[in-house]
């Protein structure tokens, strides 16, 4: 059986972003577990705002076709996300849509997401933790084909929650976030097909 894949990214491209340092710390419990995790940041992809006009000009960005081929050959997601204004940051929508384009005909509908799971986390420095901008996320993920585990972790006054390694202090916080990652990988270990 071949591991599962996944890839791994946080909806900020701040530095020191806190949903960065929790999506490391998931992708690493993911590869404890037996998991393959790539991980990216949405920064590196520096993609264009969608704009149809320049998507029928000249198709998506490298960098948007180089995502969307990782996450297609992926079996699920890892996702650490702020909320902005109480839904899923820009930045993230943004990467989301231009992934969810065909480049033919041929290609099936909504390829990099359909038949995959995801785990969502977030962190912010507020005390709902961004889960609000969860529940966004997750509503938009399933109405393009991907199952959420119903789980999901929020990290409330993220400016205090990490050491100077990037690791949670709350030894009880960073075991839910490993067993959140473990279940992705658990649970698509067992639907995987080859
Ligand atoms: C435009 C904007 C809107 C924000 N709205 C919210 C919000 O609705 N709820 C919240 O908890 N934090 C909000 N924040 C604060 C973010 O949670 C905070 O900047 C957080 O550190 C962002 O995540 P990051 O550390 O991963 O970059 C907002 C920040 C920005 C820049």
């Amino acid at each position: 059986m071949n591991p599962v894949k996944l890839v791994a990214f946080a909806g900020s491209t701040r530095s020191g972003s806190f949903n960065k340092q929790l999506v490391q710390i998931a992708a690493a419990a993911a590869r404890e577990a037996g998991a393959e995790v790539t991980c990216v940041d949405l920064r590196d992809l520096a993609l264009p705002l969608f704009d149809q006009d320049l998507e029928a000009a000249s198709g998506l960005p490298e960098n948007a076709k180089k995502f969307k081929a990782l996450l297609r050959e992926s079996d699920g997601f890892l996702i650490s996300s702020p909320e902005y204004n109480s839904s899923v940051t820009a930045v993230l929508k943004n990467a989301l849509d231009w992934v969810s384009r065909a480049e033919s005909d041929e290609e099936p509908s909504l390829a990099a997401f359909r038949g995959k799971a995801a785990a969502l986390f977030s962190a912010s420095p507020g005390g709902l933790g961004g889960l609000r901008g969860l529940v966004h996320l997750r509503s938009i993920l399933g109405n393009i084909g991907m199952l959420v585990l119903p789980d999901q972790i929020a990290i409330s006054t993220a400016h205090e929650a990490f050491d100077e390694s990037g690791q949670l202090k709350d030894p009880r916080k960073a075991a839910q976030v490993a067993d959140l990652a473990r279940s992705l990988v658990v649970f698509l270990a067992k639907h995987k097909v080859a």
